[in-house]
């Protein structure tokens, strides 16, 4: 499956699930997870992110391996999002920030 990963937070751009064939994606206060039980691998979505934050889980980085169970887990309670919407706010700052998981809202 693909995997959400730390880039997406506070940003949420919500280009990808446009693309995404089987609606796998969920939505949070600050960030989408991808369900793993449903994404079929189709690659669409990770061009589509602004804040390049998806990949494929064999390709998730060291310090991101956290975010594949994040993923699952919030797939589970997280309700599903098909349409765009505007990014959050300050999206444009913290796009370049690196270290965000501290404020990941679950
Ligand atoms: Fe959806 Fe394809 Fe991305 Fe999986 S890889 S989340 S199926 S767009
Ligand atoms: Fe997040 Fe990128 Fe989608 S920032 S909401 S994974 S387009």
């Amino acid at each position: 499956a693909y995997v959400v990963t730390e880039a997406c937070i506070k940003c949420k751009y919500t280009d990808c699930v446009e693309v995404c064939p089987v609606d796998c994606f969920h939505e949070g206060p600050n960030f989408l997870v991808i369900d793993p039980n449903e994404c079929i691998d189709c690659t669409l979505c990770v061009a589509e992110c602004p804040a390049e934050a998806i990949f494929a889980e064999d390709d998730v980085a060291a310090d991101q391996q956290e975010f594949i169970a994040l993923n699952a887990e919030l797939a589970q309670r997280w309700p599903v999002i098909v349409e765009k919407k505007p990014p959050l706010p300050e999206h444009e700052t913290w796009l370049k920030e690196r270290d965000k998981r501290r404020y990941l809202e679950k």
